[in-house]
């Protein structure tokens, strides 16, 4: 059968989409890239924030009318949401086929011929302190990067978050079987590696620790480029910056969620560390990696968040400079400990506490882009920019988008750009010639 799959949510998730289509592939299915044609359609789910549960709920009912017109298609919801919703997706969406949790991909192409041959809606949305999938390939997308999962689940229970409860138990895959993946990437044309977990610095596999995996995944020739998402503040040792100075190809761009500033709102998040630990590990990270840019996550509204609190958040970005930050309103998860604290502040409060975090970033992300017109930076062609046809976008080590004009150049190349401006979060430039970055070094 032709299968489509439709993925929300983190990067985690598109990694697990791949991981996905490859035992679908496997199992004699093939994918297409239109929905009415697919026999299959697959929702790989978020359930991060209300909004990302809403927005999965509202596709379903659109696919009701599909169901509907085709009864004899199958509708599947993987991921996040079917865990932590599992039965009751069933009652409020009774046309779902299969429900099948983070843990449980191995089974679905048993679980799709058994829902063909049979009336039974199959749930599995049982958590493994096990499923690492380390045996199976990905079908991955066309693209210069390759996502490669390097453990999955959490353990650290930061108060706000269903991460531990849709996804379970942190668990590390082997360095080796690691290394044989991003060989394998390299050999499929892949040119840009990133490692995945949702706190990739407490990988830990028998002696080996994150700075132990990226040296070695560093080392794997022709992997041109190494990021990972996400490091935690609290695992972040001087061992992995160290590994990432001596690295050329370890890509000097780190995301580091802050989520607070206020050490009473960190430590009702369970964050485990204070603003200042926070604060010395980005000016550490400037001292150790120069020019290595810092990117954040913050959540703005936490139960009993004071203005005085709320301040301080704005003051570490302040101090920070980051180039860029995801700013979340808080969305209390059911089950989450931070549901039981008491929340006096209103959403009118939360909001314009958002809208002013959101103002004060804006003019900090376009003043460190503004920093680069003038130079010249390598850019890794990804894809055709979504402005113009004539033009691609691409981005450089340290993680900005960069769109110039095509010319002679093609995706999957390594170009210099000139770069002439800064516009919203990304950078235009036009192609530098050899001669012009030689006269430039002169
Ligand atoms: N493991 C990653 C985060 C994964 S979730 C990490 O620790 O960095 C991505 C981001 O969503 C988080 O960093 C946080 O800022 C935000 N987030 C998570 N739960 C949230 C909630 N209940 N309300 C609002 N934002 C939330
Ligand atoms: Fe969620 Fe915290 Fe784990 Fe990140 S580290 S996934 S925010 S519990
Ligand atoms: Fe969402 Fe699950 Fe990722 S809740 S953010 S898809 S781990």
């Amino acid at each position: 059968m032709q299968y489509f799959i439709e993925t929300y949510g983190c990067q985690m998730n598109v990694a697990d989409s791949e991981l996905v289509a490859g035992l679908l592939n496997g199992a004699g299915h093939q994918p297409t890239a239109r929905i009415d044609e697919a026999g299959i359609i697959l929702l790989n789910t978020c359930s991060v924030r209300e909004k990302a549960e809403e927005t999965v709920l509202n596709r379903l009912s659109q696919l009701a009318a599909l169901k509907k017109r085709d009864p004899g298609t199958l509708i599947g919801v993987l991921g996040c949401t079917a865990k932590n919703l599992a039965e009751s997706l069933l009652e409020s969406m009774p046309f779902v086929d299969l429900v099948l949790g983070p843990d449980s991909y191995r089974r679905l192409p048993q679980i799709i011929n058994e829902r063909q041959t049979s009336n039974v809606h199959p749930v599995d949305t049982k958590l493994s302190r096990i499923e690492l999938y380390e045996d199976l390939y990905p079908s991955r997308a066309a693209s210069v990067n390759a996502w490669i999962s390097i453990m999955r689940g959490c353990n650290k229970f930061c108060t706000f978050c269903v991460v531990p409860f849709t996804r379970g138990r942190e668990r590390s895959r082997a360095l080796a079987g690691i290394v044989e993946e991003a060989r394998s990437a390299v050999g499929q044309g892949f040119q840009e590696i990133t490692l995945l977990g949702q706190n990739v610095n407490s990988y830990r596999s028998g002696t080996d620790g994150f700075a132990q995996l990226l040296a070695a995944v560093a080392a794997v020739p022709g992997v041109r480029r190494l990021r990972f998402i996400s490091p935690h503040p609290s695992d972040m040792g001087e061992d992995v910056l160290a590994v990432m100075a001596a690295h050329y190809n370890i890509c000097k761009s780190i995301h580091l969620p802050l989520q607070a500033g206020a050490d009473r709102v960190l430590r009702r998040m369970n964050r485990t560390y204070t603003k200042q630990e926070y604060l010395q590990l980005a000016a550490r990270i400037r001292e150790v990696l120069p020019g290595c840019t810092l990117s954040t996550d913050i959540i703005v509204g936490f139960p009993g968040e004071t203005e005085a609190e709320f301040g301080e958040t704005l003051e570490v970005m302040r101090q920070v400079q980051f180039d860029s930050a995801f700013t979340f309103k808080y969305s209390p998860r059911p089950g989450t400990k931070a549901t039981e604290y008491h929340d006096p502040v209103n959403d009118a409060v939360k909001q314009a506490r958002l809208d002013r975090l959101i103002t004060l970033q804006k003019p900090i992300s376009l003043r460190r882009n503004q920093q680069l017109i003038g130079s010249t930076v390598e850019v890794l062609i990804e894809k055709e920019s979504k402005k113009s046809p004539q033009q691609w976008a691409g981005r450089t080590d340290s993680n900005k988008w960069v769109v110039f004009d095509k010319e002679w150049s093609q995706p999957g190349e390594f170009v210099n750009v000139h770069v002439d401006g800064s516009f919203g979060i990304a950078l235009q430039g036009h192609l530098n010639s050899d001669l012009e970055a030689l006269n430039a070094v002169a």
